[in-house]
């Protein structure tokens, strides 16, 4: 078990309630917990049905849904229980809002995920009016990140951003930058967005989350396992991590842009051809669990 609690909080990565008791058993704790359509896809139970040829209606994958994160929320502590909404590239930010709505109602202690697209930044602009807790997910610039502090201001609650370090490593670019670039730029604000460290895919990413310093950072079972097993680690002040992909080819750097974090979120530039093929991908994972006639 894990003798001191580093200062970025650890969320289990995952869909599975009986995953993430595990990972508390073993660690001692876990601060928090982040969901998406594919992670729910891989849910054991649900797997197990669609194996079995029981498609999903919409409202019962919703009703699945719902079992699961009540299930995961009295595990966790203060960083909560992050819920995706489902979002195509269609989907209007007052779509996103109703199904914000409601699964926020889910659980106590609720983060409703929305995309860092203009739609999901307008969902998210109303929600902290609402005092509705937003995590703002497939972030994968620092464009992104400011447009999500100018969305968010003033929002009484902590508002998370998830930069997706693994899918940007995957894309050949080095995704801690992202961290450290996002980090760096919120030096300047008011704090009330909170970095969280997303697709983290090695303990490396990990240590590197800790030492850039992210609040949360939210990480697989396996990889908390392999951190266990290699009794915790820590960076320590000469930590320094090495930017290369799996076959150990160096990494591109992304350079910090000097962003004026006091812009409307609008005139930031937020597309990013990895938001879209995100948001594609759990577009259809989440279909996969459907009936075709859904
Ligand atoms: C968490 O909020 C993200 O959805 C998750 O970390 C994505 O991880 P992946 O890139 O491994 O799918």
């Amino acid at each position: 078990m894990l003798a001191n609690k580093p200062k970025t909080k650890i969320l289990v990565d995952g869909g599975d309630p009986e995953e993430t008791l595990r990972v508390k058993e073993l660690i001692g704790f876990v601060d928090g917990q982040t969901t998406n359509p594919s992670l729910i896809a891989k849910n054991p139970e649900i797997r197990e049905r669609i194996a079995s040829g029981h498609t999903l209606s919409p409202q019962e994958e919703k009703d699945e849904y719902r079992k699961i994160v009540q299930a995961i929320s009295p595990l966790v502590g203060d960083a909560g229980v992050s819920i995706e909404v489902f979002a195509d590239m269609d989907t209007k930010a007052e779509e996103m809002l109703a199904q914000g709505e409601e699964m926020f109602s889910w659980i106590a202690n609720a983060y409703i995920k929305y995309p860092c697209t203009r739609e999901g930044l307008r969902a998210a602009e109303i929600s902290v009016r609402r005092q509705i807790r937003v995590n703002m997910t497939l972030c994968f610039s620092q464009e992104q990140a400011a447009a999500v502090y100018a969305a968010t201001r003033g929002s009484r609650e902590p508002v998370y951003v998830s930069p997706f370090v693994g899918r940007l490593d995957d894309h050949g670019e080095n995704g801690v930058d992202l961290i450290k670039n996002i980090k760096e730029m919120y030096k300047n604000g008011d704090g009330h967005v909170y970095l969280l460290a997303a697709s983290i895919r090695h303990v490396d990413h990990l240590l590197a989350s800790f030492a850039t310093g992210a609040e949360l950072a939210t990480v697989p079972a396996k990889v908390l396992v392999e951190w266990a097993t290699k009794d915790f680690p820590m960076p320590d002040k000469d930590f320094s991590y090495k930017a290369v992909d799996a076959s150990g080819k160096p990494l591109e750097a992304i350079p910090y842009k000097a962003l004026d974090l006091k812009r409307p979120w609008q005139s930031f530039d937020t597309a990013h051809e990895l938001t879209t093929v995100g948001i594609q991908k759990f577009v259809a994972d989440y279909r996969s669990t459907l009936r075709r006639s859904a």
